[in-house]
């Protein structure tokens, strides 16, 4: 049966028009100017879930029902290519020593398993949808979701189970660290993690993920991970060069990754291979602000010629926003972005990250996942930072915000 999460599973039968939009942005540049493809005083016609027509406001065909944009920006719905919403608790304590000195490490990663293992499906569940119903009103239309605080073939699965009924892309991360338990045997764990953990998860996820990172995993056990998906039918993401300049990203490029996730310490080869590669990189600068580590540089991966994608990493350690609006201004502010360029690796950049055809972008045929900002510019996601901009969003064609 197809997931819930899917939008498109009932997708409404009459046709809306949002009219008078001041800017459109479509993503395709055979549509409109720019990269962005940007059309004014635009209009998009939704039928059966899918975008039917795009066009200018005066050539609108008739449609059942209108939404009228008032002049304002619409854009395509965010991707957040990157998350971690299945755990319970929260690390407040473990934020504010950050904050004051305490250097962020994988460690505690661990807290959240605890937790995570002792709240019921309900609980996780009940945590799960009301971070989907947040990200979904600050105009994200599409969510990775990943395991990885449960680390045991019951909590991995049973994870993956409850994402599956409320998300459209799952990833397994049974290598998101050793746990407590195989502290002293580390290979034994892969071996769990690439064996009886893989054959419970697979059945409930699209994708595999390994934390490939000194205090987690180190290429060898990352491609042993990675390839044992693979044989299963998951498609793998990488964890890559997020606390150092370690493997991942070389990893990531060589196995042919969807994704090298973080990329916050880079090496000239690993911009090549990214460059070279069809790896996307993408950037989380959710995580270093709120680990206070430097910011990875999109400029030097975007000069070089590689696809960069922004998501949250929404997660109770690391970066515990929701907001695709903070991660396009915060790249834009201290990543070398231009604001176009962070739009663009929130959309179709993220869609790329997911190997999506369909989503982030508005072309007819694509899904109708948008956001009307309350802006006459997308620029203004990051010109105005920390303002609600997001007044109304269509995903699958329902208006879900
Ligand atoms: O993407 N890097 C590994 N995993 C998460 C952090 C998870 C946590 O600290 O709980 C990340 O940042
Ligand atoms: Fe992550």
């Amino acid at each position: 049966t197809a997931p819930t999460g899917d939008p498109t599973s009932s997708a409404p039968t009459a046709s809306t028009a949002i009219v008078n939009i001041g800017t459109l942005v479509t993503n395709d540049p055979s549509l409109g100017s720019g990269p962005l493809g940007l059309i004014h005083d635009a209009a998009v016609v939704i039928d059966g879930g899918r975008i039917a027509w795009i066009g200018t406001h005066s050539e609108t065909p008739p449609t059942d029902s209108h939404h009228d944009a008032g002049g304002r920006a619409v854009i395509p719905g965010f991707v957040d290519s990157h998350s971690h919403l299945l755990f319970a608790g929260d690390r407040t304590d473990e934020f504010n020593a950050r904050m004051s000195g305490r250097p962020y490490t994988a460690g505690g990663i661990r807290t959240t398993v605890a937790a995570t293992r002792r709240a019921t499906d309900a609980q996780l569940a009940a945590n799960l949808t009301a971070l989907l119903t947040e990200m979904r009103r600050q105009g994200t239309t599409t969510v990775e979701v990943k395991s990885g605080y449960g680390l045991t073939a019951e909590h991995e699965s049973r994870a993956l189970r409850v994402a599956r009924e409320h998300a459209e892309e799952t990833t397994y991360l049974g290598a998101h660290v050793v746990p407590a338990e195989y502290a002293a045997a580390p290979d034994a764990y892969v071996a769990r993690v690439t064996g009886p953990m893989l054959d419970a998860c697979a059945p409930h996820a699209r994708w595999i993920d390994v934390f490939c990172e000194e205090g987690a995993f180190d290429a060898d056990q990352a491609r042993a991970v990675l390839t044992a998906g693979r044989a299963r039918g998951l498609l793998p993401r990488v964890h890559a060069n997020q606390l150092t300049a370690g493997p991942g990203v070389r990893l990531a490029v060589e196995l042919g990754a969807a994704s090298a996730d973080h990329c916050t310490h880079l090496t000239d080869a690993d911009v090549d291979a990214l460059a070279q590669g069809s790896t996307v990189a993408t950037l989380l600068p959710g995580c270093e602000f709120s680990t206070r580590a430097p910011y990875p540089d999109a400029r030097r991966l975007l000069d070089a010629g590689a696809v960069v994608a922004l998501a949250t990493d929404c997660n109770p350690g690391s970066s515990f926003t929701s907001s695709m609006p903070f991660c396009v201004a915060v790249a834009v502010r201290e990543m070398g972005m231009t604001p176009d360029e962070a739009l663009w690796s929130a959309t179709a950049g993220g869609a790329a990250a997911l190997r999506r055809a369909d989503i982030g972008h508005l072309t007819p045929g694509a899904r109708a996942d948008l956001a009307l900002l309350d802006a006459p510019s997308p620029s203004h996601l990051a010109y105005r930072p920390g303002v609600p901009l997001v007044a109304a969003v269509w995903q699958g064609g329902h208006r879900v915000a």
